[in-house]
């Protein structure tokens, strides 16, 4: 599948910038050929603009979304330190060639007064992240379905960094029979292997140090399953814990799943299931990492 970018890409003009739901659905019916969509809550980095120039290899439009979701955050994380660079994040997507950029209002998508809705995928959003965020998956469902509804691209990316988010999105686009192809896309990664992130940027020289624990414990994981031939999930979860450990992060989960359901596994199996996904999370300072790496794939 080739993902040069096509003819009728946008590089190196300036985007279109929408924010009214009304606005946003005129300027995507005007729109001639296909379109993907990049959701994004802003700051972006090199790992967004990867999905821009992945989507711009595959459809003629490539629109971003940026939009701190509140729905998606509970009560102990904080909405309002999030980080946002909204004129930055539409230079960097003039840059990287979208066509055009959707920062909807929060009052509009959620009126006051509107009852809520929920869109959930409980089989997979039970455990791990839906564990330590009680309700992040519901409000991701929410607003994705939104999004969706909104700018009803052909196509949406996903990152892999955040394996659960993708593998919910998916569960949900194809119950709810919604006609976007879901792309999924590889996470970037810095020289020394740590995952992009927005949260990164809250990383000090120390705790950014610490934070390449994830990845090493990643790493001493693939190294087990591939090379060692380890087919214990404990044992694998136990040297990603004590990796992590040593980089005094404070441990959130470790787990080794089914790539597909995020079901827990006996035996490692990974010829039976494609390969496994190992997932871990942690606290470095005030900021929460995650990360996940395929196992044993072919
Ligand atoms: O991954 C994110 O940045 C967000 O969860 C998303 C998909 C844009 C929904 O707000």
């Amino acid at each position: 599948m080739s993902t040069q970018p096509r003819a009728n890409s946008n590089a190196d003009s300036k985007p279109v910038v929408v924010s009214g739901v009304a606005a946003a659905r005129a300027y995507r019916a005007g729109l001639d050929g296909t379109v993907a969509l990049v959701p994004t809550m802003g700051a972006l980095h090199d790992g967004h603009l990867e999905h821009i120039r992945v989507c711009r290899g595959l459809a003629d439009h490539v629109l971003v979304s940026v939009f701190v979701n509140p729905a998606q955050f509970n009560q102990g994380e904080d909405y309002k330190r999030y980080p946002r660079s909204l004129e930055v994040d539409i230079q960097k997507c003039a840059t990287a060639g979208a066509a055009g950029v959707f920062t909807p209002d929060a009052d509009e998508l959620y009126p006051p007064g509107q009852p809520d809705v929920e869109t959930d995928a409980p089989g997979i959003t039970v455990g791990l992240e839906g564990q330590d965020r009680p309700g992040h998956f519901q409000g991701v469902c929410r607003v994705v379905v939104k999004l969706l509804n909104i700018l009803q691209p052909d196509m949406v990316s996903f990152g892999l960094k955040d394996y659960q988010q993708l593998r919910v999105v998916q569960a949900v686009v194809t119950d709810m029979m919604m006609p976007a192809r879901v792309i999924e896309i590889s996470t970037v990664r810095e020289a020394d292997g740590l995952a992009m992130s927005s949260r990164n940027m809250r990383l000090d020289a120390e705790q950014r140090r610490r934070g390449l624990g994830l990845y090493k414990a990643l790493i001493a994981a693939k190294r087990l399953v591939e090379e060692d031939g380890e087919t214990d999930p404990q044992a694998v979860e136990g040297v990603m814990r004590a990796v992590m450990q040593s980089h005094q992060i404070e441990v959130g989960y470790t787990a080794v799943r089914h790539p597909q359901t995020l079901g827990e596994l006996g035996c490692i199996e990974p010829a039976l299931t494609g390969g496994v996904v190992a997932l871990v999370a942690g606290g470095v300072g005030p900021v929460r990492l995650i990360d996940n790496m395929l196992l044993g794939a072919v």
